[in-house]
């Protein structure tokens, strides 16, 4: 029988056998496929990779320490890149959604650009990259998420003088396969089992001006809406779930007086392939803890709606 762990020992056996005593660079998003590859790669040949993570300071709360505590085994491998600074500048006063995704897109592949003609000019000579089958085939199945967060971190972007060999070690395998390996190669749970995350990031969850004020907002409340899923086991019952902050102020009251606060939308999908989904029916006992719990904590937020529109006619992101 073919198990998980030949896989694992014929994908380790083809990296050494291609890459040879060569040093490979790549990029890490975050996501189950980057991070299992992280450590697929750190396996097979050690100390010669260099493992780039780009926080674009779009990332949710806690998310940048969580990566770079799933990827230790990488230790000096893994090299964090704190950009955040540069994307919020970069974005600073834009409000039209494609505008937003064109701005990350291209501060990502600057900064990737930026570290990877350093890495060349030390003799990295591979770019690996976690593309699966589906985005190899580009089939039905693949899912615009995954086109976009290849896209995103493609290399497409890269200029003609800097040559890197592609090494994409997934493109014979589906999800659920990565998914399997990366528990034998122990990465943890809450990474293994991970919604996906578009690229853009909290770009594109704040409706309008992203603002450092309205990201700390978006992020505390987006972490009790997802730390609650968790907690009600419902996170995996679900295939994308998303707080979004938008730029409504609505009135409220506290104590004797009318206030006003933003308006936070919750979004919680089920779907196979993510071009249709539908809205999940989370129980009601839950929402309503999950708003008490974003009033009590977050209190900028005056109001918090449920999204209970299937796709189409529409997106599972808002923007
Ligand atoms: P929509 O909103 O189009 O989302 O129904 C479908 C899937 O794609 C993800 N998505 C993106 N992923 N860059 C990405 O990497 C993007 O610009 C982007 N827009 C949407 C979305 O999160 C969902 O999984």
């Amino acid at each position: 029988d073919w198990t998980p762990q030949h896989t694992l020992e014929s994908l380790v056996a083809d990296i050494r056998a291609r890459v040879g005593d060569e040093k490979v660079m790549l990029a890490v998003s975050g996501g189950v496929d980057s991070s299992t590859l992280a450590l697929l790669l750190a396996q097979a040949i050690g100390d010669r990779l260099t493992a780039v993570f780009v926080d674009h300071g779009l990332l949710r709360l806690g998310e940048r320490l969580e990566v770079e505590q799933a990827l230790s085994p990488l230790g000096q491998a893994l090299r964090v890149v704190d950009a955040s600074g540069q994307f919020l500048a970069a974005l600073q006063g834009v409000t039209d959604p494609e505008q937003k995704r064109k701005i990350v897109g291209r501060e990502f592949i600057r900064v990737f650009e930026r570290e990877a003609r350093q890495l060349s000019s030390q003799g990295y000579r591979w770019l690996a990259q976690g593309t699966l089958y589906p985005d190899v085939i580009e089939s039905a199945g693949s899912g615009e998420g995954s086109a976009n967060i290849k896209s995103h971190h493609n290399v497409g972007g890269l200029p003609e003088d800097l040559q890197f060999e592609l090494l994409e070690p997934f493109r014979y395998l589906f999800k659920d396969e990565v998914r399997e390996l990366a528990l034998l190669l122990g990465l943890p749970e809450p990474i293994r089992m991970r919604h996906p995350f578009p690229g853009p990031g909290l770009s594109i969850r704040i409706l309008g001006e992203v603002t450092p004020h309205k990201l700390d907002i978006l992020r505390r409340a987006d972490d009790i809406f997802i730390s609650s899923l968790r907690d009600w086991n419902l996170y995996d019952q679900v295939s994308q779930a998303a707080a979004i902050l938008t730029p409504i102020q609505s009135v409220g009251v506290i104590g004797d007086e009318r206030s006003y606060g933003y308006v936070l939308g919750l979004r919680a999908v089920s779907t196979v392939d993510f071009m249709t989904a539908d809205w999940a029916r989370l129980p009601l006992d839950f929402l309503d803890e999950v708003a008490r719990k974003i009033t009590r904590q977050v209190p900028e937020i005056g109001r918090v709606v449920y999204d209970i529109t299937s796709k189409p006619p529409a997106t599972i992101e808002w923007e």
